[in-house]
């Protein structure tokens, strides 16, 4: 599966890319652009922006309108979504979700499938060059070799996309271990012919499966952004080990 969609900046394009990397079932995702006429906050929601600048504040609401339109699909519909104490959204008991937003576009993609433990969502505007400057703080140098060495013509897609599937396993363990690990401590291995990744925590045991074989997740681009995500199934009862791991190998 390519990662890379019919280039062009709109929305239609976002789609595509959003909808290889998020399959449904069992997820539901939405998106939205700086052209979308956005709801209204919830009061709740709309005290957590108290003295915030419009910058942010169209980053929020985006975030929480592409939110509310997952959770009234999941039958939660008119639910605020505020924020815990790490600043990750707080979902229904019952729902994993993830939000991300940049560049005047937003994600937020939910389930719930019992199976799922935790969910990492990222979209990251592209921005050329990738700035080299700041590889050496992002990066691994394993991941930096893997980068230049992918040519000029593609060293910044490679960038992107590893950049932002680190956002994504943040976030992702952020939820399920409470743990964030530094960016340098993710690993990430982009196979972008495929549209896929694995990570790795090396070095990070609080990771959980991060930190052992590593996870699989999902990479998509269009004109102007790129798009990761990644989830963690409920570890599986002892007889139920040889299923999962087949169904994980078919989600790919
Ligand atoms: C999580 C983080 C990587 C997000 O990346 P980002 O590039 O800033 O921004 P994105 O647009 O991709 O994502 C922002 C969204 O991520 C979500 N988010 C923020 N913190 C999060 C966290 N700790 N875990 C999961 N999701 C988080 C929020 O929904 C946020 O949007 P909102 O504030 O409008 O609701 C970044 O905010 C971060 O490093 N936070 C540190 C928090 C921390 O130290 N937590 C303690 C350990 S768990």
């Amino acid at each position: 599966m390519s990662p890379f969609f019919p280039f062009g900046p709109d929305l239609a394009f976002n789609r595509a890319a959003a909808a290889a990397v998020w399959p449904s079932p069992p997820f539901r995702h939405a998106l939205c652009e700086r052209s979308t006429r956005l709801g209204s906050l919830h009061p709740a929601e709309a005290e957590l922006m108290a003295g915030a600048g419009p910058g942010r504040v169209w980053d929020f609401r985006a975030g929480r309108h592409c939110a509310r339109q997952v959770l009234a699909a999941l039958g939660h519909a008119g639910i605020p979504v505020l924020m815990d104490a790490h600043g990750a959204p707080r979902w229904p008991r019952d729902v994993v979700g993830s939000i991300s937003h940049s560049g005047g576009k937003a994600i937020a993609v939910a389930t719930r499938d019992p199976a799922i433990r935790a969910v990492g969502a990222d979209i990251q505007m592209l921005a050329w060059p990738f700035p080299r400057e700041a590889l050496p703080f992002l990066f691994r140098p394993e991941e930096i070799r893997v980068i230049l060495g992918a040519g000029p013509r593609h060293a910044d897609h490679h960038a992107y996309a590893v950049f932002s599937a680190k956002e994504s396993v943040m976030k992702c363990c952020c939820a399920a271990f409470g743990c964030l690990p530094e960016m340098t401590a993710v690993l990430i291995e982009m196979d972008l012919a495929e549209g896929i990744f694995r990570a790795r925590t090396p070095g990070w045991p609080a990771c959980g499966d991060f930190h052992g074989s590593g996870v699989a997740g999902r990479v998509g681009f269009d004109g102007s952004h790129v798009l990761t995500g990644i989830w963690l199934r409920q570890a599986p009862r002892p007889g139920r080990m040889l299923r999962s791991i087949q169904h994980q190998r078919s989600e790919l």
